[in-house]
């Protein structure tokens, strides 16, 4: 529906920068040295479509991916090519059978193991088969999110048959905080990793995301793993991005009005006019991603000037107050920007109280997208 949705019918036009997305990975590949750079393709490719961004990735070198669910997966192998790596990183489901499994090496899929049940479902599957089938195995060394405790490490490789059954192509864990540089959990993380990855010698680990990615080589292992760099959120909040943006989000002006002194706008009343003010409403809503805590606080952009969000973010609608800007710029048909030169994704996250992976990966299927 997003593909088809019409320009001239959308109250949106998302643009996504394809060439954006290449130099980004461009330069994690760089900055990783010799580690393998992977891409990270879940929730739809963080919500730029991974339809589009995988090939594209493909095309810069990329031969290995990361989905969340297995059904992401499915869809990624149609759309890169057959010697390209494809990790799930939620494993089997756990209500799991063996016919999941199985699905998994149907599709060429590489489940990451994240607790003893899923590699013994992965066990019985390679024996089911008699093959020793790839999978990787994720350590929980401090996140407690995924991956198998040290004590479940421990019994995995008390048994010397485990090696028989699967062939285990990758360790990883995964950095709590590595958008913090300082925190004493990097650290901390990367000493138990490497500790627990000693006992695998020979096979390839992997800790980074896009943050680890700018903490150095000692993170780097042997394959990074970013996701939110490759689509511009900056990796190292606080200082200058090193990446490109690769969205933005035009919205076009339905109606234009004046206000006097007294006057509400919006649900709720919340936006009172203290004298004569131009409201004016554009076609994105809550409903299409634009989150509602930025009610009374968030911005568009016409011609470079800011104006403020009036009053409460609708389902479909938001009203600006565009008293600051010359009024044939803003009369119904006309676009404001929500993203793009002047305002990043990482902008519109702080004033909605939010990071940037939630407002791209909310980012709604009304509007209509340009690939660049
Ligand atoms: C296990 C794992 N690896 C890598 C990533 C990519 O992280 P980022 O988007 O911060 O680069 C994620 C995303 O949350 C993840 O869960």
């Amino acid at each position: 529906m997003a593909e088809a949705m019409d320009a001239a019918r959308a109250g949106a036009v998302l643009a996504i920068d394809l060439d954006a997305v290449r130099a980004n990975y461009r330069r994690l590949a760089e900055t990783a040295g010799k580690a393998v750079c992977a891409a990270v393709m879940k929730a739809d490719a963080y919500g730029l479509g991974m339809d589009r961004v995988a090939p594209a990735l493909a095309l810069e070198g990329c031969r290995v991916f990361f989905t969340a669910h297995l059904e992401e997966g499915i869809r990624l192998r149609q759309l890169v090519p057959a010697d390209c790596t494809i990790y799930v990183l939620h494993g089997l489901p756990p209500a799991g059978t063996l016919h999941t499994a199985l699905e998994f090496v149907e599709h060429g899929l590489v489940p990451v193991l994240n607790d003893p049940a899923q590699v013994e479902l992965w066990r019985r599957a390679c024996r089911q088969l008699q093959q020793r089938l790839p999978a990787a195995l994720q350590f929980d060394t401090g996140m407690s999110r995924m991956g198998m405790a040290p004590a479940d490490v421990a019994r995995l490789l008390a048994d010397p048959a485990w090696k028989d059954d699967l062939k285990p192509v990758l360790v990883m864990s995964h950095l709590a905080c590595a958008d913090e540089p300082l925190h004493e959990l990097n650290g901390l993380q990367r000493l138990r990793f490497d500790a627990l990855r000693a006992q695998f010698p020979g096979i390839p680990g992997s800790l980074a995301n896009s943050s680890a990615v700018f903490l150095g080589s000692a993170f780097h292992h042997d394959l990074v793993r970013p996701g939110a760099a490759l689509y511009g959120i900056n990796p190292q909040p606080g200082h200058p991005n090193p990446l490109r943006q690769a969205v933005s989000l035009r919205a076009r002006i339905v109606q234009a009005r004046t206000v006097q002194a007294g006057d509400v706008v919006g649900y709720g009343a919340r936006y009172l006019a203290a004298g004569p003010r131009r409201i004016a409403t554009i076609a994105l809503g809550y409903a299409d991603g634009w989150l509602r805590s930025l009610s009374g606080c968030g911005h568009a952009y016409v011609d470079g000037v800011a104006v403020p969000i009036a009053g409460t973010v609708s389902m479909d609608s938001i009203t600006l107050d565009v008293t600051g800007v010359p009024e044939e710029r803003v009369l119904p048909g006309r676009e404001v920007e929500l993203l793009g030169e002047h305002q990043t994704v990482d902008d519109v996250a702080r004033e909605a109280g939010t990071i940037g992976y939630e407002v791209l990966t909310r980012l709604g299927s009304r509007f209509h997208r340009q690939y660049l």
